[in-house]
């Protein structure tokens, strides 16, 4: 039998998780913990200084993403200062065109760079059938990083797998870097939308293959990041944005019925509550964006994570405690994860992340 608090509240969508006891995994099962859950959004990272070090150890971001001993090395760093409730793979969304064939670069301070695809006649550069030859190293990560879990007895953190969303990886395969409006990848949608949609599939095929064997290597729950979803007007958002996620989450959670999939449609606007009622992901990650009137009517439909202004953390002081009260207040009564919008900057001072989780924790 669940055994579920006083104040719990089971949502539509609720996680099918029959009895979970993580904390993190009590939330996204749809219950209200009077003291939520919190992990951070990029929480293993540069604003750590041993990140930094077992970074430069390792050669170059890409190296210390397929070095399975230091990528769960960073992964169980940030749990060591701050005792999350969730820890996140380290690695990165950009794997997956890597995987797929496209020369993938990390050049410090610029960012990452791809060699682009330009429409239908570089889809034939792709070989989706062989992925795991680049992936298998991530799969040997989670299996580290569960291990080393439980050695330093973090038992009651959840392990978090994940994956870029179909558009947002199409977006930075189409345009071969970040962008300010992804008009390259707008373009050939609009122009040439049956080569787009293979484009599309293609992606969403090895996401659902790469997210099955991160749970089979270990991840309790897996996170969708769209982090480019607010480029996409209404159309684009329906086709490409909740399209793939449905189908994403459908191949998930029937081989899978007790992971819980966290959407995360970065900058969706007014199209959150569409891609939370059709989607079928059991939670949904909220961006800073979205008011918290938004977020709570959400909060009515799924669990919600989120949305705290990785700038407040940044500044810290009492703007940071008024910020953090104001989420509490508005999401304490229903299921909720405290998270950033985004991710963390890395100018944030690490004692900011303390007072952060004092005064959520009440310690
Ligand atoms: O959250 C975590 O701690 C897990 C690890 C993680 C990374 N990237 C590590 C990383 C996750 C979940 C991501 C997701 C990711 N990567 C997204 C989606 C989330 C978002 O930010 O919108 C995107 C768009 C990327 C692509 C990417 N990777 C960019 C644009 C950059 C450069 C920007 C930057 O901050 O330098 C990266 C690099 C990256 N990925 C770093 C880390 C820790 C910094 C690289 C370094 O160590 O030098």
């Amino acid at each position: 039998m669940p055994t579920m608090t006083s104040n719990s509240k089971q949502t539509v969508n609720a996680a099918p998780e029959k009895n979970p006891q993580k904390k993190f995994l009590r939330a996204l099962a749809g219950q209200a913990l009077s003291v939520p859950p919190v992990w951070l959004m990029r929480q293993a990272g540069r604003y750590l200084p041993e990140y930094k070090e077992t970074r430069a150890q390792a050669g170059g971001f890409l190296d210390l993403v397929y070095n399975p001993k230091l990528a769960a090395e960073v992964t169980l760093q940030p749990l060591r200062r701050f005792n999350f409730d969730a820890a996140i793979l380290f690695s990165d969304i950009l794997v997956i065109p890597q995987a797929l064939g496209q020369t993938l670069r990390f050049t410090a301070g610029e960012g990452p760079q791809l060699d682009k695809l330009t429409g239908a006649a570089d889809l034939a550069r792709l070989d989706p059938d062989n992925i795991d030859r680049t992936l298998s190293p991530i799969y040997d990560t989670l299996a580290e990083i569960r291990s080393g879990m439980a050695r330093e007895q973090f038992t009651d953190t959840a392990l978090i797998g994940f994956a870029g969303a179909p558009w947002t990886i199409a977006c930075y395969m189409a345009e071969g870097e970040g962008s300010r409006d992804y008009m390259a990848a707008k373009i050939w949608a609009y122009r040439d939308p049956q080569s787009f949609d293979r484009l599309i599939d293609i992606i969403t095929t090895a996401t659902i293959h790469y997210l099955c064997r991160q749970i089979a290597a270990g991840a309790e729950a897996v996170q969708l990041f769209d982090s480019w979803a607010g480029a996409a007007d209404e159309t684009l958002f329906a086709r490409y944005v909740t399209a793939p996620a449905k189908k994403i989450a459908a191949a998930l959670h029937a081989q899978y019925p007790h992971v819980p999939l966290i959407g995360f449609p970065r900058g969706a606007g007014a199209l959150y509550e569409t891609y939370a009622r059709e989607t079928g992901v059991t939670a949904l990650g909220l961006d800073t964006q979205v008011p918290l009137a938004q977020a709570q009517a959400l909060q009515k439909i799924l669990p919600v994570q989120g949305n705290l202004d990785p700038a407040v953390l940044l500044a810290g002081g009492t703007a940071l405690d008024h910020a953090i009260d104001r989420i509490s207040t508005a999401l304490g009564a229903g299921p909720h994860i405290f998270n950033l919008g985004h991710g963390i900057v890395k100018e944030t001072p690490p004692d900011h992340v303390t007072q952060l989780l004092k005064r959520i924790r009440g310690q």
